[in-house]
């Protein structure tokens, strides 16, 4: 018996949408930035690359994806019978509006024959624009597997480029992106924190600052920090990406204590899809993102080639401690 108005509104809301759910037979795939109720709800949730392959193998008729644009386009490249729906059509990411097609094209101009590896995080006419694409998980061997001769350009995230030049020993041509919510994490903030909780594990993700990745004892994705704190004893960890990931790891590891090393970094785009929009999505069939015909064949191969070399290797992964 739900103890508030409040609570049995949720719950008749979350009752809505599971049979919904069934009815359209669709699947929820959910970012681990996503609001806690979402998670909860989610037939899958994980980071880029895990959603990338689910969205490829998954036998639905709609996918609604709770996460941003560039992730909703790529599950819609790789698997475009079905259906994919953003609860929110405003979702988009902030680092993925910093590079337009004719910066893109300009680059290339500067450096002809120059490789081009997009992170993930870039519309879908920009990958079309690229040979491979990577993700923060396997950046580094994405890298590692291009010719060694090969000049590289990597975009749009300089700071992910940054570390994926250090680690891989490669120089790269970086473009001026970055994230800016990751921007928010700074080194004083993770150094109070470790003064105060002495003994504390720091993981960071690669596109927070290179002072605060610096600091870390691990370099993460997303999906390979909740596998790490499963891994490791702790008791503390101190987070250095979008709080949201806190949900899944405090559920999953309820000895363990997790401190968001900025409780401000959260990102707004990832937060738009709630429950409600998620209902009317399940409902409406809209909103639908999918990607025009000739964009879309010229965008799957960067991502098919980054799918096919398979997941991270144990020397690419980019969660090495450095
Ligand atoms: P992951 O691929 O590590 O989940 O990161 C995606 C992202 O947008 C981080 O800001
Ligand atoms: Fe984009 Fe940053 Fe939000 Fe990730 S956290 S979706 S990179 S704005």
């Amino acid at each position: 018996m739900p103890a508030t108005m409040e609570a049995a509104g949720r719950e008749a809301l979350v009752e809505d949408i599971l049979r919904l759910k069934r009815e359209r037979r669709a699947v929820i795939l959910a970012h681990n930035y996503q609001r806690p109720e979402i998670q909860d709800l989610a037939d899958f949730v994980g980071d880029s690359l895990g959603l990338s392959q689910k969205a490829k193998s998954l036998d639905a008729d709609v996918i609604a994806f709770c996460g941003v644009r560039f992730m909703a386009e790529t599950a819609s490249i790789l698997n475009p019978s079905k259906t994919v729906l953003l609860p929110d059509a405003l979702a988009g990411c902030g680092m993925a509006d910093m590079i337009s097609v004719d910066a893109l094209l300009d680059l290339k101009e500067a450096h002809p024959g120059a490789l081009v590896v997009a992170y993930v995080n870039t519309s879908a006419e920009i990958k079309a624009e690229s040979d491979i694409c990577c993700t923060s998980s396997n950046a580094v061997d994405v890298v590692n597997s291009l010719p060694k001769d090969a000049e590289v350009i990597f975009i749009p995230d300089k700071y992910l480029g940054a570390y994926v030049a250090r680690r891989s020993g490669r120089r790269l041509v970086l473009y001026e992106g970055w994230c800016p919510v990751h921007m928010e994490i700074k080194e004083e903030g993770v150094a109070a924190l470790k003064r105060r909780i002495p003994g504390a594990v720091v993981l960071a993700h690669p596109e927070a600052p290179p002072d605060v990745v610096s600091m870390a004892d691990w370099v993460l994705s997303t999906e390979q920090m909740v596998v790490k704190v499963r891994e490791l004893e702790g008791p503390d960890f101190i987070i250095a990406t979008e709080t949201g990931i806190i949900h899944k790891m405090r559920r999953e590891n309820p000895g363990k204590r997790f401190h968001a090393a900025d409780d401000f970094a959260v990102c707004p785009h990832m937060k738009m899809n709630d429950l409600e929009r998620l209902r009317a999505a399940l409902r409406d069939l809209g909103p639908e993102v999918r990607v025009p015909g000739a964009i879309r064949e010229r965008a799957w191969l960067p991502i098919q080639r980054m799918l096919d070399l398979g997941l991270p290797s144990k020397d690419g992964f980019v969660g090495c401690r450095c």
